[in-house]
């Protein structure tokens, strides 16, 4: 989807505000056109409102709501009210709520809940989507469907046992190809039926919690039984409005359902951003983070501009300690997002409620509905921002470097028992990586094991344990034919069930390298290597392996497998795979990194850049180039431009060595 406008909008609540509607929501359209706000998300936990009872709709309200956006020129993005229940759906029908774990019912209350397997909560929400979508298909300020709130999952209840069984059943065909995945014949668990299998438990004296492969089979349900809970909702929603594009917000890194399928069956990207932006020099980290972090939502959304759905014009209130954020962070927050691909900045939420567990939650206008607050000057002050940057609207991304983060990968090494089991740190490594390659200046995209690799000239997989089927064969072409492909320690070790291989591991040939051990370290050891005459720290993890037709570019330099491979090469076809053999900080992945893309032709977006500050492109239709450089630090940095530029939005020429104030977002389009 290619906006003609950047969306400035924020979470709208007006339900909340019925009783005031005369005065509220009348101050909220004059606030909202002052803040330059032209588009707000309304509905969202809505349900009471819109069906106060059992088959008894009120859309009159939404109607009055939808209206006066349209007619004070704002845009609905309307959502679909899944994400909290109404109290009398828990009465009536029970099966809303769900079961957890160690097999207990859940009373009513808090939201995102609900039991997705439940056939009353299945047919409640499609009717009231239906009713939404016939209702608002015409309806000219609805640009956009925000399905449900923030998924999560699982429930363990007899119906979602059930859907477990039948999902298990299409999924292996015999219960003997279950037990053979699985290897149950470990403690002699092999199954006689389907039905003899249930969710994994906690605590493991209660029932099964233990088997790696039971436990990657029940995530991938619940993962998989969210998103044809998602799909469901979408159906009504394409049949009456197949022109509206359909989004929900995602939470990142959230581990409870594989975001790159669920980006594949929605139409936009959306997510909500709430960095705990300290003011100080941890704000470095901090802009790395989020980074990373806006780059794999694009990633999961196929690389298309996304949506930051959500984000805070002020402190948080669910923190342990909320601290305010300091003058500026709003607009650096939200064109990061907008460096990164988005189209949008938006905030939870427009004006706070007096009450509920969110009064006190940053927002863009209090309960009393003042403008002279920082928040509503720095929101404003977004607006002018955004209409500076307008030309970027709509571009894309085109990064050389993949980098690659997988979710069954990731719940393969959640449950993997060994090195540090339970404690992996998949997320941390992928972020180390993507945080070396924006410190040496690259742009990236994100994708999973499944994405087309040819759009790139290297593909760095860090910590590949699971290899999903086909992707070392995709990986091996993708070297053949040029590409540098980068892998780590703990690469290959299983296959797509999570059971090790019994023929020779498929990433050797790939690696030119056989893996032989894997040494997890406690506090008391260490390790380092030579790489450009430095000796780098190694940490938590080494790999031991034997060459097997590769080139050694570095040893270990202790313990008893010191002269033995940390870093190698193979040359594969025209292309090369490297493999680091242990884990280093984030400044040796920085100077490793930089120098193998470097001598593989990978060219980065800017060179030498200072530390805190990231480089990020954009390309428009026309050609245009945009180039977004961001100091995250706390003081004015100088960068040294390549190239001709104009400054987007002053359109001042930009060339040589250049000023970046202290934390500013900056936009440029190349001449
Ligand atoms: C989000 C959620 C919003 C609001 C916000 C508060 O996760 O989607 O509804 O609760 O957090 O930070």
């Amino acid at each position: 989807m290619a906006n003609k406008f950047f969306l400035h909008g924020a979470d709208y609540n007006p339900e909340q505000w019925i009783k005031y509607k005369d005065t509220v929501w009348k101050e909220d359209m004059l606030r909202a056109k002052e803040a330059g706000i032209n588009e707000l998300n309304v509905g969202i936990f809505a349900w009471s409102f819109l069906e106060p009872e059992d088959g008894v709709y009120d859309f009159s309200w939404l109607d009055e709501v939808m209206d006066m956006l349209h007619e004070n020129g704002m845009k609905a993005i309307l959502a679909t009210p899944s994400g909290a229940r109404p109290p009398w759906l828990a009465e009536k029908y029970p099966s809303v709520l769900r079961m957890d774990k160690e097999r207990k019912p859940h009373v009513f209350g808090g939201r995102h809940n609900g039991c997705v397997s439940s056939p009353d909560f299945q047919r409640k929400v499609l009717e009231i989507n239906t009713r939404l979508a016939q209702r608002y298909a015409n309806h000219p300020a609805l640009y956009m469907w925000h399905v449900s709130n923030e998924y999560n999952n699982d429930c363990h209840c007899p119906r979602c046992q059930k859907a477990f069984q039948e999902w298990l059943r299409a999924r292996y065909g015999t219960i003997d190809n279950l037990n053979d995945s699985w290897w149950n014949t470990f403690w002699s668990h092999r199954f006689t039926s389907f039905e003899q299998v249930e969710s994994p438990t906690t605590p493991s004296w209660l029932g099964e919690c233990e088997s790696p492969n039971h436990n990657l089979a029940w995530r991938r349900f619940c993962s998989d039984n969210l998103i044809k809970f998602f799909q469901m909702e979408c159906e009504p929603l394409r049949k009456y409005t197949p022109h509206i594009p359909i989004t929900t917000n995602l939470m990142q890194t959230f581990p409870g359902i594989d975001y790159f399928a669920q980006g594949r069956v929605m139409d936009v990207s959306s997510w909500d951003n709430y960095p705990q932006w300290r003011g100080d020099e941890r704000d470095v980290d901090i802009s790395y983070d989020a980074s990373f972090k806006h780059d794999l939502m694009r990633g999961v959304g196929g690389q298309k501009p996304f949506l930051m759905m959500e984000s805070c014009p002020g402190a948080v209130n669910w923190g342990g300690v909320n601290t305010l954020p300091p003058p500026g962070t709003v607009l650096y927050q939200g064109l990061q997002a907008i460096a990164h691909g988005s189209d949008s900045v938006q905030y939870f939420q427009f004006r706070a409620g007096r009450g509920g567990s969110e009064q006190f939650h940053g927002s863009v206008l209090p309960p009393d509905g003042s403008a002279d607050t920082r928040a509503f000057r720095e929101v404003t002050e977004v607006s002018s921002a955004l209409e500076k940057l307008q030309p970027a609207c709509g571009s894309v991304t085109r990064n050389q470097i993949a980098l690659v983060y997988d979710w069954p990968n990731r719940w393969a090494l959640d449950y993997a028992w060994m090195a540090h089991r339970g404690n992996q740190k998949y997320e941390d490594t992928v972020r180390a990586h993507h945080t070396a390659l924006v410190s040496a200046g690259y742009g990236v995209d994100m994708i999973d094991q499944l994405c087309d690799l040819t759009p790139y000239k290297a593909v760095i997989a860090p910590m590949v344990y699971l290899l999903r089927d086909g992707f070392a064969e995709r990986l091996t072409r993708f070297a053949e034919n040029g590409g540098l492909v980068y892998l780590t320690y703990l690469s290959g070790y299983v296959n797509e069930e999570s059971l090790r291989h019994v023929t020779t591991p498929p990433l050797e040939a790939l690696t030119g390298v056989r893996t032989d051990e894997i040494d997890a370290y406690d506090q008391g050891h260490e390790n380092s290597f030579l790489w450009q005459s430095k000796a780098w720290p190694i940490k938590e993890m080494a790999q031991l392996s034997t060459p097997r037709g590769a080139q050694v570019l570095a040893t270990y330099q202790q313990q008893f497998y010191q002269g033995q491979p940390v870093l190698t090469r193979n040359t594969v076809g025209s292309g090369v795979c490297y493999t680091l053999q242990a884990r280093v900080d984030t400044d040796c992945l920085t100077a490793v990194l930089g120098d193998l893309l470097r001598q593989h032709g990978v060219t980065p977006l800017m060179e030498n850049l200072p530390h805190g500050v990231i480089a990020t492109a954009r390309y428009g239709e026309e050609g245009e180039e945009f180039l977004f450089l961001l100091n995250s630090n706390r003081e004015d940095v100088t960068v040294a431009l390549n190239g001709a530029y104009t400054w987007l939005g002053s359109g001042e020429e930009a060339q040589g060595e250049i000023i970046l104030k202290a934390f500013t977002v900056n936009g440029f389009v190349k001449k």
